[in-house]
């Protein structure tokens, strides 16, 4: 969940912890700290934001060329200055950052407690480097194998990062379930450390990622040495990245999740790129290509994911059951991989995940890998441990997505499925020519009508202005506009906080109407589809309760304005693609809404850009 930034080599390392923090906040929070070595090992930790650690360590003149830096969300332990990372050993003379949990920490502790060690923090991580103390004491042995033996005897999920002051030379770092890169500076000469590749971009793109259970051993005199955990050599396989540096930072904007919701247009024409061409009869999804055969004669496509890629997978059950007739479920991963599912042989897991690394749907896909099923993965993040847990997938390409409500990668994800819909359905023979035709071209149409709808901010600025203060908000929809009402309702209670549910717009009678009166806005989605009339009944509903309605309405209609308070108009298009359009005013209801309640938009309390933790 958290961010973690390590550097050695010959600049001062505290900079390009302090930058490289900044870069990965919005991966979790709630305080911060860095660790560096000259003569000593100092640490410096401040609960809050990055800005509240640059503020302490200000005033010191920090030196040193290697260093370790962490940005925390609080599993044990609140988020204070104590239970903030580094954290170091009793003899204060290593110093570790952390990401994950350690489950078996209190074992140790208790352990590690009869044994004199006195701990600081109610933190799991404080008990690793304990731990690797003490065993490095009782076995005589180094650092290195220290840290390797205390990795065989911990249960959990860690990215960790060890220094030395002994070793003022040396980092160590391992990972298992929690992402690891490591970037190679020009002649071996330095070396970057994180959770993610967006700190390291700036200086190199030559990338290690660190598979599970292995250790990195990094010497300053430029060796690099990978093993795992039962210390057999691992061959380091060195990537090139294949990201700008233009692509994390705010272009321009106020906020991370404005340009990214702005950027939808261009994301998803990148995301349709080479795989959809209408003139050409053309829809593939290039990363998924030894498996066609399997998805085509799949009993079942099973969808699994979290939040967001949760909704993305709700839509994408409509349209592939409706354009392909295979049957498909979607579960929250972290309710699919604690049950005991039936998949049997000829299933299709497919796992969808922005960030790729979202511990529940990591552990869904390793269930379901172990019952046979084929798996398939679509990922933003590149590189990222679903996508290679995964036998084949498609990556969304929405380019990296800071703000931690996702709207880009959303919009990115509905892309890919709908091309795999019609892969399918090309190979299923069960979309006439005609069919195949009207809706490639009706995709290719998608980026501009985006736009047409972000064209619309001022006014759902102005809508918003209205509603800022409410204590609830109701959002309804049908079909596929059903998922986008669950979506739009997400948005804006992890943004604003303001309670909001989504429903399926029929629904509401058997309950949620009975919240309905004068002082509930109510969104509805009412896109010109098949479940029209039947939509138009539920306005009234709403509106015989005096409910204050905003509806998203397509383009031209002439009913519906004449019934509700504030009518959305988005450009029509074909029922399947719809969510596509129809999130969109959600996204920017949600966003300037947040704003004008003071919120920090793209760092909302409690939350954190990937949940590695389960
Ligand atoms: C979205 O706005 C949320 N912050 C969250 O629900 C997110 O979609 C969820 O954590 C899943 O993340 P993933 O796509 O990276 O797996
Ligand atoms: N479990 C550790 C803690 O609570 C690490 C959390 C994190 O990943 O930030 O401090």
């Amino acid at each position: 969940m958290c961010g973690i930034v390590a550097y050695l080599g010959n600049r001062e390392a505290s900079p390009v912890l302090i930058k490289g923090l900044q870069r990965l906040e919005y991966r979790g929070y709630d305080s911060a700290g860095i660790a560096v070595i000259e003569d000593s090992l100092e640490v410096y930790k401040k609960k809050g934001k990055v800005k509240e650690l640059e503020d302490l360590i200000q005033k010191e003149n920090l030196t040193g060329t290697i260093g370790i830096g962490h940005t925390r969300w609080a599993t044990h332990g609140e988020p204070n200055d104590v239970n903030a990372h580094p954290h170091y050993s009793s003899n204060k003379k290593l110093a570790l950052i952390h990401n994950g949990i350690i489950e078996n920490y209190a074992a140790i502790k208790k352990d590690l407690i009869s044994k004199g060690h006195e701990f600081q923090s109610e933190t799991d991580s404080e008990v690793f480097i304990h731990f690797v103390e003490d065993i490095q004491k009782h076995n005589e042995c180094t650092l290195e194998e220290a840290v390797r033996i205390a990795l065989t005897k911990v249960v959990g999920a860690y990215a960790i990062v060890i220094i030395s002051q002994d070793n003022p030379n040396q980092l160590i770092a391992a990972r298992k379930g929690s992402p690891l890169v490591i970037g190679i500076g020009a002649n071996n000469e330095e070396f970057f450390l994180a959770s993610d590749a967006t700190p390291i971009i700036e200086y190199t793109k030559d990338v290690v990622y660190l598979n599970d259970e292995e250790i990195a051993i990094i010497n300053r005199n430029g060796n690099i040495s990978i093993k795992n955990i039962e210390d057999i050599a691992q061959n380091p396989y060195i990537q090139t990245l294949d990201m700008e540096l233009e692509a994390i930072e705010k272009g321009g904007y106020d906020y991370f999740m404005l340009k990214e919701i702005f950027e939808q247009p261009r994301s998803v024409a990148d995301c349709m790129r080479g795989r959809l061409v209408s003139n050409k009869d053309h829809a593939a999804l290039g990363g998924i290509r030894k498996h066609v055969d399997d998805l085509v004669n799949a009993n079942r496509i099973i969808i699994v994911a979290c939040g967001t890629s949760w909704h993305a997978g709700l839509v994408a059950e409509y349209v592939i059951e409706e354009l392909t007739r295979t049957p498909v479920e979607v579960e929250y991963a972290s309710e699919f991989r604690y049950r005991n599912p039936i998949i049997n042989k000829g299933d299709v897991l497919l796992a969808i995940s922005q960030s790729g690394e979202t511990a529940d749907t990591l552990a869904a896909i390793e269930m379901a890998k172990a019952k046979g099923a084929v798996i398939l993965g679509i990922c933003n993040v590149v590189g990222s441990s679903i996508a290679r847990a995964s036998d084949e997938g498609a990556y969304t390409h929405a380019g990296p997505e800071i703000g931690v409500a996702s709207t880009k990668a959303f919009t990115a994800q509905l892309t890919v499925l709908n091309i795999l819909a019609l892969m399918l359905a090309r190979h299923k023979k069960t979309l006439s020519d005609n069919q195949f035709k009207e809706l490639t071209e009706e995709m290719e149409s998608i980026p501009g009508k985006i736009q047409e709808v972000l064209d619309l901010n001022g006014q759902i600025e102005e809508i918003s202005k209205l509603y800022k203060d409410a204590k609830n908000f109701l959002y309804l929809g049908r079909g596929y506009n059903f998922p986008v009402a669950l979506e739009g309702a997400l948005k804006l209670k992890e943004i604003s906080y303001i309670h909001a549910e989504g429903y399926p717009a029929a629904e509401m009678k058997h309950g949620p109407i009975a919240l309905i009166d004068k002082e509930m806005p109510v969104v509805v989605i009412a896109t010109r589809d098949s479940s029209y009339d039947k939509i138009v009944s539920n306005i009234q509903e709403v509106k015989a309760r005096k409910g204050k309605v905003i509806a998203i309405v397509t383009k031209g209609d002439a009913l519906i304005p004449k019934m509700v308070d504030h009518v959305i108009e988005v450009p029509s298009c074909h029922e399947t693609i719809m969510p596509l359009i129809s999130v969109i005013p959600l996204q920017l209801l949600s966003f300037h809404i947040a704003v004008m309640r003071g919120c920090n938009v793209d760092q909302p309390r409690n939350l954190a850009k990937s949940v590695t933790v389960e």
